[in-house]
């Protein structure tokens, strides 16, 4: 709930602003005061008149209002919100935030403001992903400004890709996500993700095709549900998720030290994918060619960290969620790698290079646990984590 939570909602104009009428009413139902700001640009896709009729508030417009300026100057009114949310976030307005422009209402606002800025961009997928737009994602992350979306999907001006503003619901989650009020504030969660590096000599090492960006989205996913994350990532090549704890690491064993550095936690969710080796023969210099035949790899035993966690005797998570990456037998494997290790579900999948899963954008995953085998369609990597992430803030 955000009840009595103060948001200050700039609309720019985008085709999507026509969202923002029902987030307004998404908002309001769940006890938020809504004040409404409308970019010249907006007015030509939704009216000021249904903008403030939805938000039961007046819509401020025009920088040089002068009643507006007695009543609340804008440096107040930019001030007087818990959360200032730009929805949509036009390309134009993010490239001012970013360098800083104060031209018009909106954009003074976003410079004279000390509030946390949530921003749901939308825009034509050239639009995003034109490296002007990057760089100002960037430089505004930097910044400390937080961002939910864009969605990737048909678009209104006919083209595919990435630049959809998120639904509502989404804003909605994230918007309590940003205010720690989602489902899962209060709540300590760690995630590991990413492959491991193994080193075989200082320019040499054992490796997975894991991208971590199942990991990243799970991370995400638990942000936005309200949950202050712990991330321990290997050398992964997703990015890395924005809002959390960040702990890098190499390998197995500095995962491990990593992850009991992290402990106590309410919910650990293992999504890495640990060697199970290292190369117990790893030579400090680099090993060289020679005539006398192949070097030798002596391997030993990685720390097997689901497993540690999951058989704590004390100060066990109250859930411990571990990932099996199969190429057979998926069910049964991971069904009989849950009773294994002690964990309470196991996300399946199959990553058979056939499914394109490992490194790929997609996934079908099957959740294990001690009620059975329950197979989810193949969706977007996003849409899994956060269908994991209420299911983690149903059960907790
Ligand atoms: C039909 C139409 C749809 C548009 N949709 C978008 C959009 O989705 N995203 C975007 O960044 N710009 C879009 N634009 C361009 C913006 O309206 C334009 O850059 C404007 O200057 C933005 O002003 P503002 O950022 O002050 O709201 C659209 C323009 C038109 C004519």
């Amino acid at each position: 709930m955000l009840t009595d939570k103060r948001i200050l909602l700039i609309i720019a104009g985008g085709i999507a602003a026509f969202k923002s009428l029902d987030l307004i009413r998404r908002l309001r139902e769940r006890g938020a005061w809504v004040t409404p700001v409308l970019t010249r640009a907006a007015e030509e896709f939704v009216t000021p008149l249904s903008v403030s009729s939805l938000a039961g508030e007046k819509v401020y417009r025009d920088l040089f209002d002068l009643t507006d300026e007695a009543e609340m100057g804008h440096i107040q009114l930019s001030r007087s919100a818990d959360l200032i949310v730009v929805a949509p976030g036009t390309a134009d307005l993010m490239a001012k935030m970013a360098n800083g422009l104060a031209n018009d209402m909106a954009s003074t606002l976003l410079l004279a403001t000390d509030t946390p800025v949530l921003v749901a961009p939308a825009m034509n997928v050239r639009m995003w992903e034109h490296p002007a737009t990057q760089r100002n994602l960037a430089t505004l992350r930097a910044d400390g400004v937080s961002f939910v979306g864009p969605n990737e999907g048909d678009m209104a001006c006919g083209e595919f890709g990435p630049g959809r503003m998120s639904e509502p619901l989404e804003i909605v989650a994230a918007i309590e996500g940003a205010m720690k009020v989602g489902p899962l504030s209060g709540r300590r969660i760690l995630v590991t993700s990413g492959p491991t590096h193994e080193p075989i000599d200082p320019v040499r090492y054992i490796a997975n095709r894991s991208s971590g960006s199942q990991g990243t989205a799970i991370a995400e996913a638990l942000v936005a549900q309200g949950a202050d994350v712990v991330f321990v990532t290997g050398p992964a090549d997703a990015a890395r998720p924005h809002g959390v704890h960040l702990v890098e690491v190499e390998t197995a064993q500095e995962m491990m030290r990593a992850v009991q550095g992290a402990l106590p936690v309410d919910a650990a969710v293992f999504s890495a994918a640990v060697a199970d080796w290292r190369v117990s023969s790893a030579s400090d210099s680099k090993i060289k060619k020679t005539k006398d035949g192949l070097p030798t790899l002596e391997f030993a035993e990685n720390p097997d960290i689901l497993a540690t966690v999951s058989q704590m005797a004390e100060g066990r998570p109250d859930l411990v969620v571990g990932f099996a990456a199969e190429t057979d037998d998926v069910i049964e494997n991971a069904t009989a790698k849950r009773l294994r290790k002690g964990c309470d579900w196991i996300v399946a999948n199959d990553v058979s290079p056939e499914t394109g899963i490992m490194g790929g954008s997609e996934n079908a995953v099957t959740l294990i646990s001690d009620k059975g085998a329950e197979s989810w369609p193949r969706m977007s990597k996003g849409e899994v984590a956060r269908q994991l992430a209420e299911r983690i803030a149903k059960t907790l």
